[in-house]
């Protein structure tokens, strides 16, 4: 099957998408259901019409694009991805598994392959934690891993909930009606940038993902005795700030000492208050971030950070609570499409491995309702989450190439 990816429309579309951001160029920032969002969601939306898909939105803003195959009743298989994005970020993390999508269907259109069952572009909202404080809000929903309460009540900075701002935004009814039936997708297949360096360091071209790693998030609240910075003496004091300063650096060493190259642990956020110069503080706010690709280990260092919040608070007088947001399990790829990845480089001539994803992304949650796998390309020096995040023409072309083949593989 003769199947080629028009290159220059793919990244002139990539471009029009990172202009739709709340900060000027190059930084993209694009929260979930701003101005921003919305904006690029109607890009995308007309794009997908032009390519003859069918369009539907579902209560959470999850939106699919489908290519009818031959067979209707027969489940689709799905690709997709996501297009928000977290402030100061880049273009490319995500908006490459949708656009990427979009031009697989359009080349194998191109082909003139007719797909026996339906191929569907996904865009997930909300996949990033940054406005409601957790990610994959959109995916968690389709595939039932969070309570429809849980999602509804969830809060922007604003205080505004879930459900309000969707509604706002323009979708409308239920979100008990967000769940997929369970064999909605026959197979599912995410392309986007590796956000590491592996690929690049190997000068591989495509990496066939076996695996996600089992991220884990609470925020972490320190409650000390506030006072004066000059006439507080330091044997009286409970700073705050000071514990929080010894549990960051006991995170960091809980992450280093299981030893596995797998094992990740970050501290995002610390908001200080009251935040003065001259006042010693009272209360700190920490974000946990932490992964592995294996649960039982991610679990361990887990209770490790916990006995050292407690032996802190306990040796400096004060108290730490720590409160949970997510803790997921990791996803395991399924063996038939990575072979069908495998085979689609095998049939371009494109070199690839197989690794494990260290981020989390949408199809985590997808792979609980359906056979999911990734394709990742190399992004530069594999920087992410930032404006100077990079990926060429020539690795998404070729990772648009190799999405197309798979779902040509699965679909026929
Ligand atoms: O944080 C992640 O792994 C993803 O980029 N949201
Ligand atoms: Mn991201
Ligand atoms: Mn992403």
């Amino acid at each position: 099957m003769d199947v080629s990816i028009n290159s220059d429309q793919l990244m002139a579309e990539l471009r029009t998408l990172a202009s739709f951001s709340s900060e000027p160029a190059p930084v993209v920032t694009r929260v979930v259901f701003t101005e921003a969002d919305l904006r690029g969601r109607a890009y995308l939306r007309g794009l997908c019409e032009e390519a003859g898909l069918g369009v539907r939105a579902d209560a959470a803003g999850n939106t699919f694009f489908r290519w009818v195959g031959r067979d209707e009743n027969l489940p689709a298989v799905g690709t997709g991805s996501h297009i928000d994005a977290i402030p100061n970020a880049g273009m490319y993390d995500g908006t490459v598994g949708v656009l990427g999508g979009l031009e697989a269907i359009r080349a194998l259109q191109r082909s003139g392959f007719n797909p026996a069952r339906s191929i569907e572009l996904l865009l997930f909202t909300s996949e990033e934690p940054t406005r409601f404080g957790i990610g994959c809000i959109g995916s968690r929903l389709l595939a039932g891993t969070i309570a429809v309460e849980d999602a509804r009540r969830l809060k922007d900075g604003n205080g505004s909930e879930f459900d309000e701002v969707r509604r706002a935004a323009g979708f409308e009814g239920e979100l008990e009606e967000v769940l997929l039936v369970p064999g909605y997708y026959s197979h599912f297949v995410e392309l986007h940038i590796e956000q590491g360096r592996l690929l690049e360091r190997e000068r591989t071209s495509i990496g066939i993902v076996t695996g996600i790693a089992a991220p884990a998030s609470f925020f972490l609240t320190i409650t000390g005795e506030g006072g004066h910075a000059g006439a507080l003496l330091m044997p009286d004091r409970h700073d705050a700030l000071a514990a929080a300063s010894e549990i960051i650096l006991e995170v960091e060493s809980a992450a280093k000492s299981t030893g596995a190259v797998d094992t990740v642990a970050t501290v995002g956020i610390c908001d200080v208050f009251p935040g003065a110069v001259n006042s010693v503080p009272s209360r700190v706010r920490l974000s946990l971030d932490v992964r592995d690709i294996d649960e039982a280990r991610r679990d361990d260092v887990l209770s490790a950070i916990h006995n050292a919040c407690e032996q802190t608070g306990a040796r400096r007088g004060v108290r730490v609570e720590m409160e949970l947001i997510n803790a997921d399990a990791p996803a395991i790829c399924d063996a038939r499409i990575l072979d069908a990845i495998g085979n689609a480089c095998a049939a371009s001539g494109i070199s690839s491995k197989r690794l494990v994803s260290r981020a989390y992304h949408d199809s985590l949650f997808i792979s609980r309702i359906a056979p999911t796998a990734m394709i990742f390309i190399p992004c530069r020096g594999g920087v992410s989450h930032r404006p100077d995040e990079y990926a060429s023409p020539e690795d998404i072309s070729r990772g648009a190439l190799v999405l197309a083949r798979t779902l040509a593989q699965l679909a026929c």
